[in-house]
């Protein structure tokens, strides 16, 4: 029957339009106050943290779920630290170069927008980009490596480059590096595995281990109120789907 058929297409349209306007709805929400606090304390060369960067966090956040986080990076990781005569030296798990690594990141994270984050998002666009092309692009040979900080700053348009790698040689790098040191602390001293993951300032075991590998999850479990279509996409189909199959059940009956 022609009918039937339009029946069936007219509510397809109908409940794919009830899913955009729950969606619409969420994006539209003050998510200020229920923003998830998400730290992650980390390695600018460790593989763990590198592969959790560049195939957990960043690819998760750059969606819906940028809107209910609030995201704190902390590439300090297992490194140790001494203040000596005046100065914080530092011994880093993957070696020196590392600490030079943690400190560009460090000095990214102050200095890009003065550390501000992107209107309306939990972090800063440039920043995060920038650091996730680093995770992403850094030639690691044993404890050497090349930190291609000209290529990740032109695509991300990071324009103060110049004043980031002159911060990471100098005292204020070590200075940030040594902030992050204090943040890192915190959570264990020193910190059980790398990466480690801490939601809304409490360290959990089972999250942190979700996290590794499905971040999407373990954020979702935090955020209150209606979830964002990104953390479950199969059950919002399912609602979907049952709706659908109520309403051309409807449209049957007027036939
Ligand atoms: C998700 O993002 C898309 C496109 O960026 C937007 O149209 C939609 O309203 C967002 N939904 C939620 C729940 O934030
Ligand atoms: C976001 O996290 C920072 C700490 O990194 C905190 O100072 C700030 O209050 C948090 N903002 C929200 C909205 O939770």
């Amino acid at each position: 029957m022609p009918n039937s058929k339009f029946a069936f297409i007219f509510s397809l349209i109908f409940a794919f339009a009830l899913a955009q306007m729950d969606d619409h709805h969420a994006s539209h929400m003050n998510h200020e106050q229920h923003r998830v606090n998400v730290a992650v304390y980390y390695e600018s060369l460790c593989p763990d943290s590198r592969k959790f960067f560049t195939q957990q966090l960043y690819p998760s956040l750059q969606g819906n779920l940028s809107n209910f986080v609030n995201l704190t990076l902390v590439p300090y990781g297992k490194t140790k630290m001494n203040f000596v005569t005046n100065e914080y030296e530092f011994e880093c798990h993957h070696g020196p170069k590392e600490c030079e690594g943690n400190k560009i990141q460090a000095c990214a994270l102050k200095l890009i927008d003065g550390g501000r984050k992107t209107e309306g998002i939990g972090f800063n666009k440039v920043t995060v980009g920038f650091i996730n092309c680093l995770m992403d692009k850094t030639e690691r040979k044993g404890n050497d490596a090349t930190f291609p900080v000209k290529d990740c700053a032109e695509i991300n348009h990071v324009n103060n480059l110049n004043i980031i790698e002159n911060c990471a040689g100098h005292t204020d790098g070590s200075n940030y590096l040594a902030n992050l040191g204090a943040l890192t602390k915190a959570v264990a001293d020193p910190l059980a595995s790398v990466p480690t993951i801490v939601f809304n300032q409490n360290f959990k075991s089972e999250d942190n281990t979700l996290a590794q590998t499905n971040f999407v999850k373990a954020l979702c479990q935090y955020i209150q109120g209606t979830k964002p279509s990104d953390c479950n996409g199969a059950s919002n189909i399912k609602i979907s789907l049952g709706f659908l199959v109520v309403v051309s059940f409807i449209a049957k009956l007027f036939n």
